[in-house]
């Protein structure tokens, strides 16, 4: 496959190249200028279409003749960076590719989702901090997903949990709602999440699902192994 990585300098988005370049895709990967050292390791490797991930033109660059498009989604800013960036990948990747997007827990899709305490007070309080200081907005993400889900792409939402460093435990196990109790460690390693996001492109039957991931060694999900 010919996969576009947006936002590929960051900690998933490297993940994910090295993942997509272990399954023999080609990659292109968009990242801020700034940032293109930080993809140093995979020169000559990939393809790099430096720029701002909510720049119309760097993506529509940027996803030409892909077949599929794998997208960190950030509320960085207060300016619809989030909706910026998933518009532009909904408007130019090519019809029929494969559209991966990352998120949070906190994204619901048909609001069936039961969140801890903690959680939504989490959400509460970072998202009227990090918007009152210019820091982030949260509600950018959720509008950017509300889009996705609104498309007739082939599209996915990843839906990722706390996240943890570490060597890899496999693919992350799923649900579709949060809640469910084999979510319930509430932990994900990092290179996971991005190995869940690479595999989600070959993998039809998570077209127009939002999955909400967990670690595969995660108490809960092997507590709850084989029971759906
Ligand atoms: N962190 C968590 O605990 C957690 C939990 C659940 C889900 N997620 C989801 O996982 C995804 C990636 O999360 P991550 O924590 O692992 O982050 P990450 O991979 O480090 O990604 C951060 C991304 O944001 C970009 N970025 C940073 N500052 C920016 C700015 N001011 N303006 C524009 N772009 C900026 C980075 O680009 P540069 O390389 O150019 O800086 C990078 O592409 C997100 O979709 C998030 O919702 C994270």
């Amino acid at each position: 496959m010919k996969v576009c990585i947006v936002g590929a300098s960051g900690k998933l988005g490297r993940y994910m190249v090295q993942h997509s370049l272990d399954r023999g895709h080609e990659v292109a990967g968009v990242c801020r200028e700034k940032s293109v050292e930080k993809l140093d390791a995979f020169r000559g490797r990939i393809t790099i279409v430096p720029g701002a991930t909510n720049n119309r033109e760097v993506i529509k660059k940027a996803v030409a003749g892909c077949d599929g498009v794998l997208t960190v989604l950030v509320p960085w800013g207060v300016h619809g960076y989030s909706t910026g960036t998933a518009q532009a990948v909904l408007d130019y990747a090519p019809p029929g590719a494969r559209l991966v997007f990352s998120s949070g827990w906190h994204i619901t899709r048909d609001g069936q989702d039961v969140y801890s305490w903690k959680l939504k007070m989490f959400v509460k309080v970072f998202g009227w901090l990090a918007r009152l200081v210019g820091f982030a907005d949260v509600d950018d993400q959720v509008e950017a997903c509300k889009r996705v889900f609104a498309s007739d792409t082939r599209w996915t939402v990843v839906r990722g949990s706390d996240l943890e460093e570490g060597e890899s435990q496999g693919l992350p196990v799923w649900s579709r709602h949060v809640g469910d109790p084999i979510l319930e460690s509430n932990i994900t390693r990092r290179v996971d999440f991005a190995l869940f996001m690479v595999r989600a492109l070959e993998d039809d039957d998570l077209i127009h699902e939002a999955p909400a991931i967990v670690g595969r060694q995660s108490p809960s999900a092997l507590r709850n192994a084989g029971v759906k």
